[in-house]
């Protein structure tokens, strides 16, 4: 029988790194999840664990530390690394940049550093559309130059995708996917499993949610004075399944030498009133909302070129809008309270 084949995730306990344990477990891939739960809950493995019907090993510990690297490539048989562990909040990277550079780039550096060592070559990285920039028109397609970045979430991505570049240069045994997601949203389709933001959410679909469930009063719009059809801003949203599935297709592409970059989203655009409409449609509920001045740093509209890792991966987006946001809405309310909330079962499916 061929042994199966294990993949590490770093982050794994985050929001796309615990939807896409769980589609690696589906695939029949062993997972190693190492977390320092900065931002996020082991309950969410747990989860994760319940919904594959089989286990996987959480290592508390954090992709800076060298030493806790080298033990779990000795300890493990890695077949490839699936890079999700970072800081990911645009604005509070603007006033802690060296925690963001520490992290997103020492990070990545010390654990291609432990992987040289193991000798495992396969890598998938979490880059962001982010590094299109300001500048590049939509849709963003591979091909177009990195953009310059306004803030140090977005810069710490960019360089972290030239190590890798220079890295494959440098050494052909190297075979590394960076995939540069567009606006993930959605939650696994049992609303077991889902994105926990801790404090006020940065993101419109988690704020949504929490206003629909009562946990917040009002969302906030930020700009109605944007070139675009409604004034709001448009974001190329994709169900968070769509993108773990993403991982596992280029996971199959890691048999060539090379860096090979991906887009992830849908190629659609959708502006803020409308996910706010959709929302209210699907849920039920009403969303109160006010229009704010717009947030700094925010571009007008972007949406991606995804047919290269339609072609090359095999991989499309399947779930639409109401399916996004219906898998959003029986996580939010099944746990009101992110991964404190105790699962009640007579509560599920009530709304
Ligand atoms: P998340 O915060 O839910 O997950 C990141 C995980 O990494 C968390 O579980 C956190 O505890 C862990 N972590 C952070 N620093 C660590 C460290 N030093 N050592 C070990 N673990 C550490 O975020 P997410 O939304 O799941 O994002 C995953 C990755 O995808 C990130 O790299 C993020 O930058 C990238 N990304 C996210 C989005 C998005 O909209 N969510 C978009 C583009 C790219
Ligand atoms: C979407 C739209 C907001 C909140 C961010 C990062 C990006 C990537 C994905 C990691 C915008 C508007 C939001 C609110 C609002 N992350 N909005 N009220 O900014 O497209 O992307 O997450 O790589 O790098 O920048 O996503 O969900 O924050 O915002 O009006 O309370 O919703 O202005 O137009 P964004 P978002």
């Amino acid at each position: 029988m061929k042994p199966t084949k294990k993949v590490f995730v770093t982050g794994g306990a985050g929001y796309i790194g615990s939807h896409t344990a769980l589609s690696l477990l589906e695939a029949g891939y062993d997972v190693v999840v190492l977390d320092n739960l900065c931002n996020a809950s082991q309950e969410a493995l747990h989860r994760v664990e319940q919904l594959a019907g089989r286990a996987l090993t959480f290592i508390e510990g954090d992709i800076r530390d060298r030493a806790c690297l080298d033990k779990l490539f000795r300890e493990h048989d890695i077949h490839a690394v699936i890079h999700f562990a970072g800081l990911k909040a645009v604005g509070e990277s603007v006033s802690a940049p060296l925690a963001y550079y520490d992290t997103n780039v020492n990070g990545s550096i010390t654990l291609c550093q432990a992987m040289l060592q193991a000798g495992v070559f396969r890598l998938v990285f979490s880059s962001s559309a982010t590094v299109y920039g300001p500048e590049a028109p939509i849709p963003y397609i591979e091909s177009m130059p990195r953009g310059a970045t306004s803030n140090p979430y977005g810069a710490s991505k960019s360089i972290v995708e030239q190590v890798l570049d220079d890295l494959v240069r440098s050494d052909e045994r190297w075979s590394i996917a960076m995939l540069r997601y567009f606006n993930p949203i959605g939650a696994h389709s049992s609303g077991m499993i889902g994105e926990d933001p801790q404090g006020t959410p940065n993101n419109l679909m988690p704020y949504i949610a929490q206003v629909a469930v009562g946990r917040r009063s009002t969302l906030t719009v930020f700009g109605n004075d944007y070139a675009t059809a409604d004034g709001t801003c448009v974001r190329d949203y994709l169900h968070v399944m769509d993108l773990a599935e993403g991982h596992v297709s280029a996971l199959d592409r890691l048999t060539l030498p090379g860096s090979h970059i991906y887009n992830l989203g849908t190629g659609q655009g959708l502006s803020v009133l409308q996910m706010i409409e959709a929302f209210e449609r699907v849920s039920e509920r009403q969303i109160p909302y006010q229009f704010a001045s717009r947030r700094e740093g925010d571009l007008a509209a972007f949406w991606a070129d995804p047919s290269k890792a339609e072609k090359e991966l095999g991989w499309q987006a399947l779930r639409g809008l109401d399916e996004m946001i219906a898998d959003t809405w029986r996580w939010q309310r099944q746990n009101p309270n992110g991964y404190r909330t105790e699962i009640n079962t007579t509560s599920q499916g009530t709304s």
